[in-house]
Protein backbone atom coordinates (compact mmCIF):
# COMPACT_ATOMS: atom_id res chain seq x y z
CA UNK A 1 0.00 0.00 0.00
CA UNK A 2 1.56 3.42 -0.62
CA UNK A 3 1.61 6.01 1.52
CA UNK A 4 1.92 9.61 1.86
CA UNK A 5 5.54 10.95 1.62
CA UNK A 6 6.35 11.81 4.95
CA UNK A 7 5.95 15.58 5.91
CA UNK A 8 3.03 16.28 4.11
CA UNK A 9 -0.50 15.64 4.74
CA UNK A 10 -3.94 15.07 3.70
CA UNK A 11 -6.45 17.80 4.00
CA UNK A 12 -9.29 15.80 4.43
CA UNK A 13 -13.25 16.60 4.00
CA UNK A 14 -14.30 17.65 7.45
CA UNK A 15 -10.66 19.47 7.56
CA UNK A 16 -11.08 21.22 4.38
CA UNK A 17 -14.22 23.86 6.09
CA UNK A 18 -11.67 25.13 8.48
CA UNK A 19 -8.80 25.77 5.18
CA UNK A 20 -12.12 27.61 3.60
CA UNK A 21 -12.43 29.70 6.58
CA UNK A 22 -8.78 31.07 6.98
CA UNK A 23 -8.51 31.23 3.15
CA UNK A 24 -11.85 33.51 3.32
CA UNK A 25 -11.08 35.88 5.90
CA UNK A 26 -7.84 36.44 4.03
CA UNK A 27 -9.17 37.36 1.19
CA UNK A 28 -11.58 39.71 2.74
CA UNK A 29 -9.03 41.75 5.02
CA UNK A 30 -6.57 41.81 2.07
CA UNK A 31 -9.11 43.60 -0.17
CA UNK A 32 -9.65 46.49 2.70
CA UNK A 33 -5.85 47.31 2.10
CA UNK A 34 -6.80 47.09 -1.72
CA UNK A 35 -4.29 44.02 -2.28
CA UNK A 36 -4.93 41.70 -5.44
CA UNK A 37 -4.41 38.20 -5.84
CA UNK A 38 -1.52 36.89 -7.57
CA UNK A 39 -0.86 33.17 -8.61
CA UNK A 40 2.59 32.32 -9.48
CA UNK A 41 3.97 28.16 -10.53
CA UNK A 42 4.86 25.82 -8.17
CA UNK A 43 7.97 25.05 -9.79
CA UNK A 44 10.93 27.69 -10.70
CA UNK A 45 14.69 27.77 -11.78
CA UNK A 46 16.49 26.80 -9.16
CA UNK A 47 18.50 29.63 -9.50
CA UNK A 48 16.43 32.15 -8.88
CA UNK A 49 15.66 30.85 -5.32
CA UNK A 50 19.33 30.71 -4.76
CA UNK A 51 20.30 34.39 -5.88
CA UNK A 52 17.29 35.62 -3.99
CA UNK A 53 17.89 33.62 -0.48
CA UNK A 54 21.41 33.71 -0.33
CA UNK A 55 24.03 30.64 -1.10
CA UNK A 56 24.63 30.35 2.83
CA UNK A 57 20.55 30.35 3.43
CA UNK A 58 20.10 26.83 5.40
CA UNK A 59 17.14 26.34 2.52
CA UNK A 60 19.61 26.88 0.14
CA UNK A 61 22.04 24.79 1.33
CA UNK A 62 19.61 21.64 2.96
CA UNK A 63 16.32 22.26 2.61
CA UNK A 64 15.33 22.58 -1.64
CA UNK A 65 13.01 20.06 -3.65
CA UNK A 66 15.33 19.88 -6.93
CA UNK A 67 14.27 18.85 -10.32
CA UNK A 68 16.85 18.25 -12.69
CA UNK A 69 15.90 17.71 -16.78
CA UNK A 70 18.40 17.29 -19.25
CA UNK A 71 19.46 21.07 -19.30
CA UNK A 72 17.78 22.79 -16.39
CA UNK A 73 17.57 22.60 -13.04
CA UNK A 74 14.21 23.38 -11.71
CA UNK A 75 13.38 23.99 -7.93
CA UNK A 76 10.03 22.93 -5.80
CA UNK A 77 9.54 26.68 -4.78
CA UNK A 78 10.11 27.15 -0.81
CA UNK A 79 8.76 30.52 -0.12
CA UNK A 80 6.90 32.77 -2.49
CA UNK A 81 8.36 36.17 -2.65
CA UNK A 82 11.32 35.41 -5.16
CA UNK A 83 8.79 33.80 -7.66
CA UNK A 84 6.41 37.11 -6.92
CA UNK A 85 9.44 39.51 -7.69
CA UNK A 86 10.48 37.42 -10.78
CA UNK A 87 6.65 37.72 -12.17
CA UNK A 88 6.72 41.23 -11.27
CA UNK A 89 9.90 42.15 -13.10
CA UNK A 90 9.33 39.55 -16.05
CA UNK A 91 5.72 41.17 -16.79
CA UNK A 92 6.75 44.57 -17.08
CA UNK A 93 4.58 45.56 -13.60
CA UNK A 94 7.23 47.93 -12.71
CA UNK A 95 6.69 49.85 -16.03
CA UNK A 96 2.84 49.46 -16.57
CA UNK A 97 1.19 49.17 -12.71
CA UNK A 98 4.43 50.37 -10.84
CA UNK A 99 3.90 50.71 -6.99
CA UNK A 100 1.70 47.07 -6.63
CA UNK A 101 -0.09 44.94 -3.77
CA UNK A 102 -0.26 41.67 -4.17
CA UNK A 103 -1.38 38.54 -1.85
CA UNK A 104 -0.96 34.80 -2.44
CA UNK A 105 -1.97 31.46 -1.05
CA UNK A 106 -0.51 27.81 -2.00
CA UNK A 107 1.60 25.44 -0.94
CA UNK A 108 5.60 24.93 -0.24
CA UNK A 109 8.07 23.43 -0.52
CA UNK A 110 11.33 22.70 2.08
CA UNK A 111 12.84 19.32 2.37
CA UNK A 112 13.40 19.78 6.21
CA UNK A 113 13.17 16.83 9.35
CA UNK A 114 9.61 16.76 9.51
CA UNK A 115 8.17 17.63 13.15
CA UNK A 116 5.26 19.24 15.19
CA UNK A 117 4.83 22.50 12.73
CA UNK A 118 7.43 21.79 10.29
CA UNK A 119 6.33 19.72 7.41
CA UNK A 120 7.85 19.11 4.01
CA UNK A 121 4.82 20.75 1.69
CA UNK A 122 3.19 23.40 3.77
CA UNK A 123 1.14 26.52 2.78
CA UNK A 124 1.63 30.09 3.09
CA UNK A 125 -0.68 33.04 3.05
CA UNK A 126 0.82 36.11 2.19
CA UNK A 127 1.46 39.53 1.31
CA UNK A 128 3.89 41.70 -1.29
CA UNK A 129 4.09 45.17 -1.57
CA UNK A 130 6.13 46.02 -4.35
CA UNK A 131 7.85 49.72 -5.06
CA UNK A 132 8.05 51.84 -2.04
CA UNK A 133 10.42 52.90 0.32
CA UNK A 134 8.24 54.67 2.49
CA UNK A 135 8.32 53.61 6.36
CA UNK A 136 4.46 54.20 6.86
CA UNK A 137 4.13 50.89 4.41
CA UNK A 138 6.24 48.80 6.61
CA UNK A 139 3.37 49.76 9.79
CA UNK A 140 0.79 48.87 7.12
CA UNK A 141 2.05 45.89 6.53
CA UNK A 142 2.69 44.89 10.04
CA UNK A 143 -1.03 46.05 11.10
CA UNK A 144 -2.03 43.64 7.97
CA UNK A 145 -0.57 41.20 9.68
CA UNK A 146 -1.61 41.74 12.96
CA UNK A 147 -5.27 42.24 11.74
CA UNK A 148 -5.42 39.40 10.07
CA UNK A 149 -4.70 37.16 13.33
CA UNK A 150 -7.37 38.96 15.23
CA UNK A 151 -9.95 37.76 12.20
CA UNK A 152 -8.66 34.22 12.56
CA UNK A 153 -9.39 34.90 16.14
CA UNK A 154 -5.75 34.29 17.34
CA UNK A 155 -4.64 36.04 20.37
CA UNK A 156 -1.62 36.07 22.91
CA UNK A 157 0.96 35.96 20.00
CA UNK A 158 4.59 38.23 20.08
CA UNK A 159 5.33 40.37 17.46
CA UNK A 160 9.15 40.84 17.52
CA UNK A 161 10.75 43.65 15.22
CA UNK A 162 14.27 44.64 14.28
CA UNK A 163 16.07 46.34 11.78
CA UNK A 164 18.91 44.95 9.75
CA UNK A 165 19.58 48.14 8.48
CA UNK A 166 20.95 48.58 4.53
CA UNK A 167 23.47 46.46 2.85
CA UNK A 168 26.61 48.22 4.56
CA UNK A 169 24.51 48.44 7.96
CA UNK A 170 24.67 44.51 7.77
CA UNK A 171 28.36 44.04 6.93
CA UNK A 172 29.32 46.24 9.81
CA UNK A 173 26.88 44.46 11.86
CA UNK A 174 28.46 41.20 10.36
CA UNK A 175 32.01 42.44 11.33
CA UNK A 176 31.06 43.34 14.55
CA UNK A 177 30.39 39.81 15.44
CA UNK A 178 33.43 38.60 14.00
CA UNK A 179 35.37 40.86 16.37
CA UNK A 180 32.96 40.20 19.48
CA UNK A 181 33.15 36.49 19.17
CA UNK A 182 35.98 35.15 17.47
CA UNK A 183 37.32 34.36 21.04
CA UNK A 184 34.13 32.67 21.99
CA UNK A 185 33.86 30.56 18.82
CA UNK A 186 34.62 27.19 21.16
CA UNK A 187 30.92 28.14 22.91
CA UNK A 188 28.98 27.70 20.09
CA UNK A 189 27.06 24.89 18.62
CA UNK A 190 28.44 23.16 15.35
CA UNK A 191 26.11 24.78 12.96
CA UNK A 192 26.88 28.14 14.99
CA UNK A 193 30.66 27.83 14.07
CA UNK A 194 30.08 27.21 10.29
CA UNK A 195 27.83 30.45 10.10
CA UNK A 196 30.63 32.19 11.42
CA UNK A 197 32.31 31.90 8.07
CA UNK A 198 29.00 31.91 5.96
CA UNK A 199 25.98 33.36 7.68
CA UNK A 200 27.35 35.21 10.46
CA UNK A 201 23.95 36.92 11.29
CA UNK A 202 22.13 34.17 12.48
CA UNK A 203 24.20 33.47 15.17
CA UNK A 204 21.91 35.79 16.30
CA UNK A 205 18.91 33.78 16.31
CA UNK A 206 20.64 30.72 17.20
CA UNK A 207 17.67 28.62 19.28
CA UNK A 208 20.35 26.62 20.98
CA UNK A 209 20.57 27.67 25.01
CA UNK A 210 24.46 27.94 24.86
CA UNK A 211 24.42 29.88 22.01
CA UNK A 212 22.48 32.37 23.53
CA UNK A 213 24.13 32.79 26.07
CA UNK A 214 26.86 33.99 24.79
CA UNK A 215 24.82 36.12 22.51
CA UNK A 216 22.95 37.87 24.98
CA UNK A 217 26.00 39.35 26.39
CA UNK A 218 26.77 40.73 23.46
CA UNK A 219 25.66 44.87 23.37
CA UNK A 220 23.78 44.45 20.35
CA UNK A 221 21.37 47.56 19.93
CA UNK A 222 21.44 49.51 16.82
CA UNK A 223 23.94 51.19 16.61
CA UNK A 224 25.32 49.49 13.44
CA UNK A 225 22.57 51.47 11.79
CA UNK A 226 23.44 54.21 9.27
CA UNK A 227 21.22 57.38 10.13
CA UNK A 228 18.58 56.78 7.30
CA UNK A 229 18.32 53.51 8.81
CA UNK A 230 17.88 54.76 12.15
CA UNK A 231 14.89 57.33 10.76
CA UNK A 232 13.19 54.65 8.92
CA UNK A 233 13.10 51.94 11.80
CA UNK A 234 12.10 55.44 14.11
CA UNK A 235 9.14 55.95 11.25
CA UNK A 236 8.45 52.47 11.43
CA UNK A 237 7.60 52.18 15.48
CA UNK A 238 5.79 55.75 15.35
CA UNK A 239 3.48 54.04 12.39
CA UNK A 240 2.90 51.03 14.98
CA UNK A 241 2.70 53.40 18.14
CA UNK A 242 0.05 55.41 16.18
CA UNK A 243 -1.77 52.25 15.38
CA UNK A 244 -1.66 51.03 19.22
CA UNK A 245 -0.12 47.71 17.55
CA UNK A 246 1.66 45.72 20.25
CA UNK A 247 5.37 44.80 19.21
CA UNK A 248 8.26 44.22 21.03
CA UNK A 249 11.97 45.75 19.60
CA UNK A 250 14.33 42.44 19.28
CA UNK A 251 17.52 43.29 18.46
CA UNK A 252 18.05 39.74 18.03
CA UNK A 253 15.99 38.78 15.23
CA UNK A 254 17.78 38.37 12.08
CA UNK A 255 15.94 36.15 9.98
CA UNK A 256 17.29 33.19 7.38
CA UNK A 257 17.24 35.04 4.09
CA UNK A 258 19.64 36.89 2.69
CA UNK A 259 17.11 39.59 1.07
CA UNK A 260 16.07 41.00 3.70
CA UNK A 261 17.37 44.71 4.62
CA UNK A 262 16.07 47.13 7.04
CA UNK A 263 12.66 45.96 8.88
CA UNK A 264 12.23 42.51 9.64
CA UNK A 265 9.71 40.89 11.85
CA UNK A 266 8.43 37.92 13.04
CA UNK A 267 4.85 36.92 14.65
CA UNK A 268 5.38 34.20 17.31
CA UNK A 269 2.50 31.71 19.47
CA UNK A 270 3.89 30.30 22.76
CA UNK A 271 1.43 27.47 22.00
CA UNK A 272 3.45 25.87 19.29
CA UNK A 273 6.82 25.02 20.83
CA UNK A 274 9.67 24.44 19.08
CA UNK A 275 8.64 25.67 15.84
CA UNK A 276 6.83 28.84 17.41
CA UNK A 277 6.83 31.13 14.32
CA UNK A 278 3.43 31.95 12.77
CA UNK A 279 4.55 34.18 10.35
CA UNK A 280 7.53 36.60 9.24
CA UNK A 281 8.76 38.51 6.83
CA UNK A 282 10.30 42.11 6.53
CA UNK A 283 11.69 44.60 3.91
CA UNK A 284 13.80 43.23 0.70
CA UNK A 285 15.00 46.84 -0.94
CA UNK A 286 17.58 45.31 -3.14
CA UNK A 287 16.00 42.08 -4.72
CA UNK A 288 13.88 43.65 -7.58
CA UNK A 289 17.26 44.64 -8.65
CA UNK A 290 19.05 41.70 -7.82
CA UNK A 291 16.94 39.75 -10.06
CA UNK A 292 17.25 42.43 -12.93
CA UNK A 293 14.69 45.12 -12.33
CA UNK A 294 14.98 48.66 -11.26
CA UNK A 295 15.74 49.78 -7.75
CA UNK A 296 12.65 49.32 -5.71
CA UNK A 297 11.84 48.87 -2.09
CA UNK A 298 9.77 46.02 -1.40
CA UNK A 299 8.27 44.67 1.69
CA UNK A 300 6.09 41.57 2.52
CA UNK A 301 5.53 38.85 5.33
CA UNK A 302 3.71 34.88 4.98
CA UNK A 303 1.88 32.90 7.58
CA UNK A 304 2.27 29.26 7.62
CA UNK A 305 -1.32 28.01 7.36
CA UNK A 306 -1.01 24.63 9.23
CA UNK A 307 0.92 26.58 12.51
CA UNK A 308 -2.51 29.25 12.30
CA UNK A 309 -4.50 25.82 12.16
CA UNK A 310 -2.69 24.76 15.42
CA UNK A 311 -3.54 28.06 17.44
CA UNK A 312 -7.27 28.69 15.96
CA UNK A 313 -10.60 27.09 14.59
CA UNK A 314 -12.82 30.28 14.72
CA UNK A 315 -14.32 32.30 11.60
CA UNK A 316 -14.86 35.94 10.95
CA UNK A 317 -16.96 38.45 9.44
CA UNK A 318 -17.82 39.27 5.58
CA UNK A 319 -16.66 42.09 3.64
CA UNK A 320 -19.39 43.89 1.58
CA UNK A 321 -18.70 44.87 -2.38
CA UNK A 322 -18.32 48.69 -2.06
CA UNK A 323 -16.20 51.03 -3.61
CA UNK A 324 -12.10 52.15 -2.25
CA UNK A 325 -12.14 55.20 -0.48
CA UNK A 326 -8.65 56.48 -1.64
CA UNK A 327 -6.62 58.52 1.30
CA UNK A 328 -4.24 61.00 0.08
CA UNK A 329 -1.94 62.50 2.52
CA UNK A 330 0.50 65.14 1.92
CA UNK A 331 3.67 65.50 4.34
CA UNK A 332 4.96 63.14 7.33
CA UNK A 333 2.34 64.11 9.82
CA UNK A 334 -0.48 64.10 7.68
CA UNK A 335 0.85 60.65 6.90
CA UNK A 336 0.84 59.34 10.69
CA UNK A 337 -3.20 60.94 10.17
CA UNK A 338 -3.69 59.14 6.97
CA UNK A 339 -2.62 55.68 8.80
CA UNK A 340 -5.09 55.97 11.96
CA UNK A 341 -7.20 56.82 9.59
CA UNK A 342 -7.04 53.82 7.45
CA UNK A 343 -6.92 51.52 10.41
CA UNK A 344 -10.07 53.61 11.52
CA UNK A 345 -11.83 52.81 7.82
CA UNK A 346 -10.52 49.56 8.03
CA UNK A 347 -11.96 48.35 11.81
CA UNK A 348 -15.54 49.44 9.75
CA UNK A 349 -14.75 47.46 7.15
CA UNK A 350 -14.52 49.99 4.68
CA UNK A 351 -12.45 49.01 1.71
CA UNK A 352 -9.55 51.39 1.43
CA UNK A 353 -5.78 52.63 0.27
CA UNK A 354 -3.34 55.53 0.29
CA UNK A 355 -0.23 56.50 -1.70
CA UNK A 356 2.88 54.95 -1.18
CA UNK A 357 4.94 56.73 -3.93
CA UNK A 358 5.66 59.90 -2.71
CA UNK A 359 3.38 61.23 -5.48
CA UNK A 360 1.96 64.91 -5.84
CA UNK A 361 -1.44 65.89 -5.35
CA UNK A 362 -2.41 65.39 -9.18
CA UNK A 363 -0.95 62.26 -9.68
CA UNK A 364 -2.04 61.05 -6.85
CA UNK A 365 -5.90 62.05 -7.78
CA UNK A 366 -5.20 60.39 -11.00
CA UNK A 367 -3.96 57.31 -9.54
CA UNK A 368 -7.35 57.22 -7.33
CA UNK A 369 -9.29 57.95 -10.38
CA UNK A 370 -7.48 54.89 -11.90
CA UNK A 371 -8.20 52.72 -8.85
CA UNK A 372 -11.85 53.39 -9.85
CA UNK A 373 -12.09 55.17 -6.03
CA UNK A 374 -15.31 56.37 -5.13
CA UNK A 375 -14.28 58.68 -2.65
CA UNK A 376 -10.90 60.41 -2.23
CA UNK A 377 -10.16 61.79 1.28
CA UNK A 378 -7.71 64.36 1.01
CA UNK A 379 -5.06 65.92 4.43
CA UNK A 380 -2.60 68.17 4.32
CA UNK A 381 -2.04 70.93 6.12
CA UNK A 382 -4.65 73.16 5.94
CA UNK A 383 -7.01 70.29 6.70
CA UNK A 384 -4.53 69.51 9.97
CA UNK A 385 -4.64 73.26 10.97
CA UNK A 386 -8.47 73.38 11.01
CA UNK A 387 -8.59 69.24 12.48
CA UNK A 388 -11.31 68.96 9.00
CA UNK A 389 -10.74 66.30 6.02
CA UNK A 390 -11.33 67.06 2.41
CA UNK A 391 -14.04 64.44 1.31
CA UNK A 392 -14.17 64.20 -2.98
CA UNK A 393 -17.07 62.21 -3.84
CA UNK A 394 -15.63 60.87 -7.23
CA UNK A 395 -18.72 60.27 -9.13
CA UNK A 396 -20.07 63.77 -8.32
CA UNK A 397 -16.58 65.66 -8.40
CA UNK A 398 -18.45 67.06 -5.22
CA UNK A 399 -16.08 68.44 -2.83
CA UNK A 400 -16.36 68.81 0.98
CA UNK A 401 -14.67 69.58 4.05
CA UNK A 402 -15.94 67.34 6.76
CA UNK A 403 -15.31 66.73 11.20
CA UNK A 404 -13.28 63.27 11.13
CA UNK A 405 -15.99 61.90 13.34
CA UNK A 406 -18.75 62.52 10.82
CA UNK A 407 -16.70 60.64 8.20
CA UNK A 408 -18.13 56.77 8.77
CA UNK A 409 -21.88 58.07 8.67
CA UNK A 410 -20.80 60.20 5.96
CA UNK A 411 -19.38 57.44 3.54
CA UNK A 412 -21.88 54.96 4.57
CA UNK A 413 -25.18 57.41 3.44
P1 LIG B 1 9.58 32.12 6.44
O1 LIG B 1 9.82 32.63 7.81
O2 LIG B 1 10.58 31.19 5.89
O3 LIG B 1 9.43 33.41 5.52
O4 LIG B 1 8.15 31.44 6.39
C1 LIG B 1 7.00 32.08 6.86
C2 LIG B 1 6.19 31.17 7.76
O5 LIG B 1 5.93 29.92 7.09
C3 LIG B 1 6.89 30.75 9.04
O6 LIG B 1 6.77 31.74 10.03
C4 LIG B 1 6.11 29.49 9.41
O7 LIG B 1 4.88 29.82 10.02
C5 LIG B 1 5.81 28.89 8.05
N1 LIG B 1 6.76 27.80 7.74
C6 LIG B 1 8.03 27.93 7.30
N2 LIG B 1 8.60 26.72 7.12
C7 LIG B 1 7.65 25.80 7.46
C8 LIG B 1 7.61 24.36 7.49
N3 LIG B 1 8.64 23.63 7.11
N4 LIG B 1 6.47 23.76 7.90
C9 LIG B 1 5.39 24.50 8.26
N5 LIG B 1 5.36 25.85 8.24
C10 LIG B 1 6.47 26.50 7.86
C11 LIG B 1 9.25 33.36 4.18
O8 LIG B 1 9.05 32.35 3.54
C12 LIG B 1 9.25 34.71 3.53
N6 LIG B 1 9.00 34.54 2.10
C13 LIG B 1 8.22 35.64 4.16
C14 LIG B 1 8.22 36.97 3.49
C15 LIG B 1 7.34 37.41 2.56
N7 LIG B 1 9.12 37.92 3.66
C16 LIG B 1 8.83 38.96 2.86
N8 LIG B 1 7.77 38.64 2.18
Amino acid sequence: MFKRVGGTKDILPQESPFWQKIEEISRNVFSLYNYKEIRVPLIEEAALFNRSLGESAEIIQKQMFIIKSKEDTYALRPEGTASIVRAYIENNLDKTTGFIKLYYTGPMFRLERPQKGRLRQFHHIGAEAIGSMDPSLDAEIISLADHLLREFSVDNYKIKLNSLGCTKDKKELTSRLHRALGDKLYKLCADCKIRFKKNTLRILDCKKESCQGVVRKLDIQDSHLCPECKVHFARVRAGLDSLKINYEVCSYLVRGLDYYTRTVFEITHQSLGAQDALGAGGRYDNLVKELGGPELGAMGFAFGVERLLLVTRSGGQEVGSQKLVYVIALGDEAKIQGLKLLDKLRKERIICDTDYEGKSLKSAMRKANDLGAGFVLLIGEDELKKNVLTLKDMSSGKQEEIRPEELISRLRC
